[in-house]
């Protein structure tokens, strides 16, 4: 078989609603994710079962057992019974990592398409879905990468229609830690209301809406706020807000060449920022 490619795009929570914890400290949530045409890139090819990875994340990303790639193939291996020894898999890390846009599910996720295609094409969506769901509480929303609600810890998902949103995205250079940032969340003892239903102006609607994660990441790095801020004062920012548990934020834009003028101010302005102009939807 040639050369087999998927883009693992990048996710972002355009809202993030967080309940109180359980008794396992998982926290039940509600989160409006679309995803982007922008990602880290995951490929199949002849080869012995080894993952190279290149590109300007790649530094510092283990190659090992340990990388969420491989836990997917072990798992996918478990689940199906065959092995994965006729390819090699390369991974172009383009998303900074530990950075709220879902990059290591991403990667899971399309590494788990790729298998399917190769090495198990009846498997069914069901079935992927169940490997997927093993990866993580965002494994099943980044196997679809489709624009969803996501309610229980993440995997229950109900597809919606959105808006094609154009958009910039820029990380200041922080490796976010997602069970610090909900430790933190948890510390402010106060917890909202976590309903919210899409109506009338899109952007309207965003501000009524909120991420839990955004005031406890902010505690933890303050950088986060201090783009925040920023992103409120550039005249083609429409609407700003940090993804996930951090610290990438995103901002709105009306158009797509106003996406690229904010990108460009940002690059000036940031320089050691992570800025990526993209169509989100
Ligand atoms: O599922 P995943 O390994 O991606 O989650 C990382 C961490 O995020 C968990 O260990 C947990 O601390 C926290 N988490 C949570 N509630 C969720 C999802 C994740 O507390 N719904």
């Amino acid at each position: 078989m040639p050369k087999i490619s998927r883009l693992a795009p990048a996710k972002v929570n355009l809202y993030l609603h967080v309940a109180a914890p359980d008794a396992r400290g998982y926290h039940p949530l509600r989160s409006l994710v679309v995803f982007a045409d922008y990602g880290d890139e995951v490929s199949l090819s002849p080869g012995q079962g080894r993952l190279t990875i290149d590109g300007p994340f790649a530094e510092g990303l283990s190659t090992g057992e340990d990388n969420l790639i491989l836990n997917a193939v072990r798992r996918f291996e478990a689940a199906t019974g065959v092995s994965v020894d006729r390819h090699d898999i390369h991974l172009t890390k383009n998303l900074p990592v530990a950075s709220g846009i879902g990059g290591g599910s991403a990667d899971a996720g399309a590494v788990l398409h790729l298998l399917r295609e190769a090495y198990a094409p009846d498997m069914s969506d069901a079935a992927l879905e169940a490997v997927a769901a093993q990866t993580g509480a965002d494994g099943v929303m980044c196997l679809w990468s489709k624009a969803a609600i996501a309610e229980g810890y993440g995997e229950v998902l109900t597809p919606v229609e959105v808006p094609s949103l154009a958009a910039v995205l820029i990380n200041p250079g922080i490796a976010c830690s997602t069970p610090a940032v909900f430790r933190a969340y948890d510390a402010q003892g106060s917890f909202e209301p976590i309903d919210a239903d899409i109506s009338g102006d899109f952007i309207a609607f965003l501000r009524t809406t909120r991420n839990d994660l955004e005031a406890p990441a902010m505690a933890l790095h303050p950088l986060i706020g201090q783009i925040l801020r920023a992103l409120e004062t550039y005249e083609d920012a429409r609407f700003a807000r940090m993804s996930g548990s951090g610290a990438t934020c995103f901002a709105l834009c009306d158009t797509e060449a106003d996406a690229d003028r904010l990108a460009a101010r940002l690059r000036q302005d940031w320089p050691n920022a992570w800025v990526q102009a993209c169509m989100l939807k």
